[in-house]
């Protein structure tokens, strides 16, 4: 079985272009590791070239619909759809050849997130969601982990680069969590894969301050269509306005709540 309504071809169609130029980049990379200048601006170009093939897909089929995309910003028409990309997520990743970093596109209606898609292009894993209907990765329906006990659980985490305030706490609640549970804590690098990663029960559980819409606009509807939770860190739904965002699946919100407050 398959998603396949139209906005939702729209997305795939955008995503598979646009990937073939993120592959093509991310084999250039390579070479540049050992180049005294370093792959960084090398990098900076392919995220905008990444996002500009995903945009101008994007306006052929949709030419009403509003948009917010991490490197260009906003683009105001429609006030009911707007478009939500992150062109890379997994940026640090991608920079140092590691193959883990995606394509986020998230799809609102009335400030609501209706369909979501992040594509890892080098695994070929595209997660896809729309509402009511249910997620999919690789037209296969996905569904949250199981697990009901926060000791049998690996839970992933990223924190805030900078040095601000934000990640004074993060490391704070690192260690608080990583001391009270004991259990495996991963930080993988894109918080859209983590999202995409709980979607399909590979891990259980996800917390982050500071993330951006773009981050998790398409995450949030992966999560909840394969039946997971998403709130913020005291079980509130302030989670993109707080940027706190706290992911599960449906057993071990509560617990996670309890450790980290
Ligand atoms: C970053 C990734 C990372 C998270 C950072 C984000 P970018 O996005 O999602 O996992 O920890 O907070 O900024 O910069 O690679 O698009
Ligand atoms: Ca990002
Ligand atoms: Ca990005």
């Amino acid at each position: 079985m398959k998603l396949s309504s139209a906005n939702i071809n729209v997305m795939v169609k955008a995503c598979r272009r646009a990937a073939k130029v993120l592959i093509r980049d991310f084999g250039e990379i390579e070479n540049l590791q050992v180049s005294l200048k370093g792959p960084g601006d090398f990098v900076t170009a392919s995220d905008k070239r990444v996002e500009k093939i995903l945009i101008e897909e994007l306006q052929k089929a949709r030419p009403d619909y509003s948009i917010l995309s991490e490197e260009i910003g906003e683009i105001n028409n429609d006030k009911s759809f707007r478009w939500i990309i992150d062109p890379i997520d997994g940026t640090a990743n991608f920079l140092h050849g590691i193959p883990h970093f995606a394509i986020s596109i998230g799809l609102e209606k009335n400030k609501e997130i209706i369909c979501g898609i992040i594509y890892d292009p080098i695994k070929d894993e595209m997660f896809v969601a729309e509402k009511g209907n249910g997620s999919y990765l690789n037209n296969q329906r996905i569904r949250v982990s199981s697990r009901s006990k926060l000791k049998d659980c690996i839970i992933f985490t990223g924190g805030p680069k900078q040095k601000s305030k934000d990640r004074e706490l993060a490391l704070t609640e690192y260690k608080k969590f990583s001391t009270k549970t004991l259990i495996p804590i991963r930080k993988m690098g894109s918080a859209a894969l983590d999202l995409a990663y709980i979607a399909a029960g590979r891990c259980d559980g996800f917390w982050q301050r500071n993330l951006n819409y773009w981050d998790i606009a398409a995450g949030i509807i992966i999560i909840k269509e394969a039946g997971g939770f998403v709130t913020d860190f005291s079980g509130g739904d302030k989670y993109i306005e707080n940027k706190t965002i706290l992911a599960t699946n449906s057993r071990i919100n509560k617990e996670m709540i309890e450790v980290l407050n």
